[in-house]
């Protein structure tokens, strides 16, 4: 296995990311049914996950690779980390926080990995995609780091009062 088929491999393991993502940020968006500005940064956000999964397949077809779910591990582990919501309770949107805070850690760790290997083999299209993709995570986490007090605060002021 060569660096570009290595490079074209973990571009695999963050397109089936970026695709599972998207039916977390689903579940996510109707678990906050009545708090508007928070669906509306889901709904953002998701809209910038189905771009990063075109522009992901874009530069493995570009290697003369193809997107492929079966040959990811990676789903695997978004798999995981969408089991810590249940959608029963009612800290549903808290656990969301925390598992929305640990994807968007996770994916800014992929495409900071992905970034250099980029470089080293010299891809700089997939260079320039992976920075264009870290500034949209990056932004994510940092609304979420904001926004977690919030969140917290809705949710037990909702069970005080139920
Ligand atoms: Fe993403
Ligand atoms: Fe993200």
């Amino acid at each position: 296995v060569n660096e570009k088929e290595t490079l074209i491999a973990w571009l695999n393991d963050a397109h089936a990311m970026e695709v599972q993502l998207q039916k977390v940020l689903e579940s996510q968006i109707t678990h906050a049914e009545g708090h508007n500005d928070v669906r509306a940064k889901l709904e953002e956000h998701l809209d910038q996950t189905k771009h990063h999964a075109e522009l992901v397949e874009q530069c493995v077809n570009q290697l003369g690779g193809s997107t492929s779910a079966l040959k990811s591990g990676m789903s695997n582990v978004m798999g995981m980390v969408q089991g810590m919501s249940t959608g029963t309770a009612k800290d549903t949107m808290i656990k969301d926080a925390l598992a929305a805070y640990g994807s968007e850690s996770f994916e800014i760790a992929c495409y900071t990995a992905l970034l250099e290997a980029a470089n080293m083999v010299g891809e700089s299209q997939v260079a320039n995609v992976c920075r264009q993709i870290l500034n949209d995570e990056t932004k994510m986490k940092e609304w979420l780091e904001q926004n977690l007090p919030t969140v917290v605060r809705m949710e037990m002021t909702q069970m005080v009062t139920a």
